[in-house]
């Protein structure tokens, strides 16, 4: 069992590129309430996709990285931070935004981590989201889908995710959907994922102190009472790790 070990591979970080904190001194609080939720690893994702209104530039990117990973070599000296960013899954362009060095993969593997639009007019349907990810696990990238509990449209049609892992995709969740949230259409989704075990990598999904903090520990203890002891080992810490080092979960 892991215990103040969790990773988090879904964090909205870096101060001042995105809807996520606006100073460095946020920055810094999202550090020290991820500790305090027992996470030791983070990777820091900034939204990047000019059809949702985001795209930073790459090297603003690094040097806030930077920047954030000096002071929290000091502050949390336990603490290890990768750089990475969410997607928009724009299908016929973010491969070459990738390929362009616009984009970012995770931690500079091979994986990267991407999201559709999820709102009103402009939700993207389960069959568009599931043949786009299909699409990109044929090429050389590991593609995850962000948050994939929340996308509504796969209701009553759940069979899809079970095509999507099956076709080498891998699966995030945010761990405040499973135990934090009320019950709704979303909550019931995470945990029909984690019962069914199609999820890989979990996250905070966190973006201000004030606004989405990190919120790790309710999910955990969710899972190691619901589900097997290893599975959760896997999706809490242990997968990461493969993730970091290169290997295919
Ligand atoms: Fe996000």
């Amino acid at each position: 069992m892991q215990i103040n070990n969790y990773t988090d591979i879904h964090a909205h970080l870096l101060y001042g590129v995105d809807d996520g904190p606006q100073t460095l001194e946020d920055s810094m609080r999202m550090l020290e309430l991820s500790k305090a939720e027992g996470i030791r690893t983070i990777i820091a994702t900034p939204h990047y996709g000019i059809e949702n209104g985001h795209a930073p530039d790459a090297e603003i990117i690094r040097s806030r990285f930077k920047e954030v990973q000096t002071k929290a070599a000091v502050a949390y000296p336990e603490m290890r931070l990768f750089l990475g960013s969410e997607l928009y899954c724009a299908p016929d362009k973010v491969l070459q935004r990738l390929d362009e060095g616009k984009a970012l993969p995770m931690a500079g593997t091979r994986y990267i981590l991407l999201e559709f639009l999820e709102w009103g007019d402009r939700q993207e349907t389960a069959e568009h989201i599931t043949s786009t990810m299909l699409d990109i696990a044929t090429t050389d990238w590991l593609p995850i889908l962000a948050h994939a509990q929340r996308y509504k449209d796969f209701k009553g049609k759940q069979g899809l995710y079970r095509t999507l892992v099956a076709g080498g995709v891998y699966l995030q969740i945010n761990a405040y959907d499973l135990a934090d949230r009320a019950d709704d259409w979303t909550r019931q989704n995470t945990r029909w994922l984690v019962q069914h075990k199609l999820v890989h990598f979990i996250g905070t999904d966190s973006h201000r102190p004030d606004h989405r903090p990190p919120a790790m520990r309710s999910g955990v203890a969710y899972l190691y009472d619901h589900c097997e002891e290893s599975y959760v080992d896997a999706l809490v810490h242990g997968n990461v790790e493969k993730l970091l080092a290169g290997e295919r979960v």
